[in-house]
């Protein structure tokens, strides 16, 4: 069997630690890559660093010329990530219902690169 799935790990790190990270999913034969999770330290939020990191995540991807769209899913409460992205160029696409385990819904959103 053979897998044609991609993923990356991006770190942002201070004085040598990790302080955030993001991971992301391609598959070979899509133009499509997505984010599968994206978060920084509590102790560390609300300094720019994840904004930093998306930003340069983002210009990474723009340097490949086969994805075209990035996408990713975002809990319908979690209204500070969902505003983060609607700033940096997401708009929503659809809804999940019931996508978490506590019934929460997620929020399919996408941004053209
Ligand atoms: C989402 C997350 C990664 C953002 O990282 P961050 O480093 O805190 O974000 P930044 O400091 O770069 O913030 C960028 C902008 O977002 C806004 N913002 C940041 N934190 C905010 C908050 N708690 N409430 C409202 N707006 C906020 C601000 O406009 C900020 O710009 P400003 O500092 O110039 O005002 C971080 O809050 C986190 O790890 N949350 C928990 C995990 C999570 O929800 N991940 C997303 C899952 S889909």
């Amino acid at each position: 069997m053979k897998f044609f799935l991609h993923s990356w790990f991006y770190v942002s790190e201070l004085d040598d630690k990790c302080v955030g990270y993001i991971s992301l999913l391609t598959r070979k034969g899509t133009h499509y890559a997505c984010f599968y999770s994206f978060a920084v330290h509590p102790n560390f939020q609300r300094q720019g660093i994840g904004k930093r990191l998306f930003t340069e995540v983002l210009k990474l991807i723009s340097s490949d010329k086969y994805i075209n769209t990035v996408g990713l899913e975002v809990r319908a409460d979690n209204t500070y990530a969902r505003q983060f992205y609607e700033e940096i160029g997401f708009y929503q696409v659809s809804i999940k219902r019931a996508y978490y385990a506590d019934g929460m819904d997620a929020i399919c959103m996408h941004m053209s690169m």
